[in-house]
């Protein structure tokens, strides 16, 4: 089945055999084709070796020191071609490509989006454009021509400054570019077409003037000021916290909607999904506003960890993605709400990532081996990665930290290096040894660590006792006992902070972080006059389950007062586990349901502390089915629906009063708003906001009449998209006719607009009512869906795909639904067709009944004789 598989391993590193001194590219774009000449100064690391270039192109000529080679001289074979003899001596070797923009659906390489060209290489994708040693650790300085036709292509962009431009004959221009960074060629870009641009500026703070471009569809440019302005919150940010400049005079970002990722950080030409550069009110939610924040820093903090520094090679990929999430997350917890945004962040990982990480797919935050790098741009190198760069900071603090950073820079400014290379500026910068902090980079799996606690009031001490196992994962069975930072604190049992003193410290202290790094250790706390509940894994620092055998009382006590925002949520979520496992089992007995008084008791208390409204939201967040079924097989998906929207009904009733107060509040505090126009975002009423759509959605569960106040309100508060998008997502589930006339209402009224029809397709592809399937189907049909536009897919989909109900429905059809689509998408671009098949990875731990029915569909896409790779890689692990 799968003969030609081709797997790359970490251990086989060789460092290239060539350098590249300088590449000079020339872009001539015709009426169907483009053709690339790429002349290349290559320098022989050793002599005699054949030189091996990766292509896919059409290849029209090889031109060696000025001599056109003939077809023995060289071969082409597996997307490689060898040149047999080289000079031992720098040679100028020149390859001419034909490509066809227009025909590539991958949306790798050059493509053509709209009427314009765009290329995305990272990671392998500029193989597609010309032969190159399409490696990271083979960095050139680039100089880019682009010819063509004035009308067509008015702006033509590459990375680095414009160094000249010029006419030509028949209505045709050229524009010459060149960066003066020597970088590998997954960061090189290359934009053509009618853009409009919207100009800022920014001074760094050693005086160079940057210019700030941002390139989108004439109709579109106003609508990315806000990312303009996020960009200059980047950058001031950057040098604050992490001391970096901006490097070049010229700073361009383009939107396009075809893209099959959020975006991309080329160096000085970022290319982003449309989705993360343009917003406006009345067309982005407050979460959107969040999330382009979020993004443009992100890229823009890869200009330094990524782009000055880079990656040897890909199996390093965390090295820039799990820095820079870090950094991007910090820059976010800056700007505003720091407490929510990081159990926003720990949600995402714990229902996501850590299920990738107990699946077919598990790998280490450094993978040891790959198929198809593409499948690797995963949450565990993303966001694992983030964690496991947070706990170098919550170890060595934010000095140490930013010392190690500054010696990372030091060292290997325009270098490309390994994670180990990161480590030991760590490590080195604050002279202490990081040796077993290596496995956070090698074994994969979530440790898990069963913990308790004894108060031993005659020597006033409390022994917290801890014993750590790291599950096995298919690609390894015994693990080592790895380094665990636990920030912790303790509490009396009125909820005050109790200090404490470590052994071998004099003064005593409120809080701790313990490095746990053998398989149990009991560390002891001194000077506690009096019993106490331990408040653990502070802040989330460390990416781990733990288990302590908390009384709900004890939890109750945590949620009411740990001053550790984090700690508080997580007793409630805990809390929450408790009341729905109990759902599970009245449901599974077939007795009546637990009515939860005194969970109801302790959220209502929560509610009416006087906290911040987007703290609030996020107490009422019930855990994910995927966290609830965390640690179980033979998984019934049905039934862990039908027991979390139990407890979700049950509190919404016993609550309803609250709830009602609260929402109430809500509109009033927008109402009353002096300080910002009530329908912008900002984060304070952006937290508002969130509190109130949050009670929406419980307040349907338990007040009849909510559907029809949101009905006959609903045009005079959609003031904002936010309050438009929160109103439908409320009502999204239920039955009645209504919202479907206010989804159709809306799907109207934006049709226009691409990135709000991504929502209306959302909402029907992830609505849990009866005829869900049926609205997929007919949505494929809608004008403004495509099936070759990346976002249409994640919406309609993708957001199927997570519907536990209909994707995971009795009789199979989900499955079969989403495998017929997922083998015509893999026809033309295997990137997302790829994605789509690891909806199938609960496979493994399903009940026997759905394990069938997703066998034979998974059979079924493993039997395409044309599957690519990148599908056949993740289909081949879930089924071993
Ligand atoms: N490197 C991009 C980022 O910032 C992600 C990406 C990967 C984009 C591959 C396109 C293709 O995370
Ligand atoms: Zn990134």
């Amino acid at each position: 089945m799968s003969e030609n598989k081709v797997v790359h391993y970490l251990k086989d590193y060789q460092a290239p055999d060539f350098a590249v001194a300088e590449i000079d590219l020339t872009y001539t774009i015709e009426e169907a084709y483009t053709l690339v000449r790429n002349r290349m100064m290559i320098v022989p690391h050793e002599v005699g070796r054949p030189c091996v270039l990766d292509g896919s192109a059409e290849l029209l000529q090889i031109v060696l020191n000025g001599k056109c080679l003939s077809p023995h001289e060289y071969a082409i074979a597996d997307e490689k071609l060898t040149i047999h003899t080289v000079p031992d001596t720098q040679f100028e070797l020149e390859i001419t490509t034909r490509l066809y923009p227009a025909q590539n659906k991958t949306l790798m390489g050059l493509y053509e989006s709209g009427d314009n060209l765009y290329t995305q290489n990272e990671p392998e994708g500029f193989r597609k454009i010309t032969y190159y040693f399409d490696r990271p650790d083979v960095m050139s300085q680039f100089t880019t021509t682009i010819i063509g036709d004035k009308r067509r292509y008015p702006v033509m962009l590459s990375n680095g400054n414009l160094i000249d431009s010029g006419e030509l004959d028949n209505d045709r221009h050229w524009v010459c570019w060149r960066d003066p960074f020597a970088k590998p060629s997954y960061l090189f870009a290359l934009v053509a077409g009618q853009l409009a641009v919207l100009e800022g500026n920014f001074t760094t703070r050693s005086g160079k003037e940057v210019a700030l471009k941002f390139y989108t569809r004439p109709e579109d440019r106003e609508k990315a000021g806000f990312a303009l302005e996020s960009l200059k919150h980047a950058m001031q940010w950057d040098e604050d916290r992490f001391n970096l400049e901006y490097d070049l005079n010229i700073f361009m970002v383009v939107a396009v909607s075809d893209f099959n990722m959020g975006a991309m950080e080329n160096k000085g030409l970022n290319i982003f999904n449309t989705k993360y550069v343009l917003a406006s009110n009345d067309t982005a939610t407050d979460a959107d506003f969040e999330a382009i924040e979020g993004v443009i820093g992100h890229e823009y903090f890869h200009n330094w960890t990524g782009n000055r520094v880079t990656c040897r090679d890909w199996f390093q990929l965390s090295l820039k993605e799990g820095l820079t999430v870090f950094r991007d997350q910090e820059f976010s917890a800056d700007r505003a709400s720091r407490a929510v945004r990081r159990i926003h962040n720990v949600r995402v990982l714990r229902s996501m990532q850590f299920a990738e990480d107990a699946g077919p797919m598990a790998h280490p935050v450094r993978p040891a081996s790959y198929e198809e790098m593409n499948n690797f741009y995963t949450l565990t190198v993303y966001e694992k990665g983030a964690e496991v760069v947070r706990m170098y900071h919550t170890l060595l603090g934010e000095e140490g930290f930013q010392k190690g950073m500054q010696l990372y820079f030091q060292r290997h400014d325009g270098q490309a290096v390994t994670c180990d290379d990161f480590r030991a500026a760590m490590a080195d910068a604050n002279g202490v040894n990081l040796d077993q902090f290596a496995l956070w980079y090698s074994q994969a799996g979530t440790p898990q660590i069963k913990a308790h606690g004894d108060y031993d009031a005659h020597n006033q001490t409390f022994s917290l006792h801890l014993r750590q196992f790291i599950p096995p994962t298919p690609d390894m069975a015994d693990k080592q006992p790895m380094v665990i930072p636990v920030k912790i604190g303790l509490l009396d049992k009125n909820g005050a902070s109790v200090a404490f003193k470590m052994a071998g410290t004099a003064d005593k202290t409120e809080e701790t972080v313990l490095v746990f790094n053998q398989t149990e250790q009991t560390f002891v706390f001194h000077d506690v006059a009096k019993e106490v509940v331990p408040s653990l894994l502070r802040g989330f620092s460390a990416p781990v389950r733990l288990d302590y055998p908390y009384s709900d009382a004890d939890l109750m006590l945590l949620l009411a007062h740990d001053s550790d925002s984090f700690a508080r949520w997580e007793a409630a979520q805990t809390l929450y586990r408790r009341a729905f496992a109990s759902n599970l089992d009245a449901l599974a007995s077939v007795q009546p349901l637990p009515q939860h008084a005194e969970l109801a008791q302790a959220l209502t208390s929560a509610l009416n502390a006087d906290i911040d409204p987007a703290y609030k939201a996020v107490l009422l967040q019930v855990p994910t089915e995927a966290e609830l079924w965390e640690d179980v097989s033979s998984i019934n998906p049905e039934q862990y629906v039908c027991a979390r929207q139990a407890l979700l009904q049950s509190l919404a009733s016993s609550m309803q009063d609250t709830l009602t107060h609260w929402r109430e509040w809500a509109d009033e505090q927008e109402r009353n708003s002096r300080h910002h126009a009530p329908q912008e975002y900002h984060p304070d009423l952006a937290g508002v906001r969130s509190l109130r759509n949050t009670l929406l959605q419980w307040g349907v569960l338990a007040t009849a009449d909510l559907l029809h106040n949101i009905v006959n309100e609903f045009s005079q508060r959609a003031t904002n998209m936010t309050h438009e998008y929160g109103m439908l997502a409320a009502i999204n589930h239920l039955s009645d006719d209504k919202r479907n006339d206010l989804l159709n209402q809306f799907g109207q009224r934006h049709a226009q607009d691409d990135l709000v029809m991504d929502k209306y397709f959302i909402l029907i592809g992830s609505s849990q009512r009866p005829d869900t399937l049926q609205q997929v189907e007919k949505a494929l049909q809608h004008p403004a869906f495509s099936l070759e536009n990346p976002n249409k897919v994640r919406s309609l989909l993708g957001s199927f795909s997570r519907n536990i109900p209909h994707f995971h429905a009795a009789d199979g059809s989900g499955y079969r639904f989403l495998a017929d689509y997922i083998l015509r998408i893999d026809e033309f671009n295997p990137q997302v067709a790829s994605r789509l098949v690891q909806a199938f990875n609960l496979y493994d731990r399903l009940e026997p009944q759905r394990k069938t029915l997703m066998a034979e569909q998974l059979q079924r896409i493993q039997k395409d004789e044309g599957l690519s790779k990148d599908s056949r890689e993740i289909v081949d692990k879930i089924l071993h």
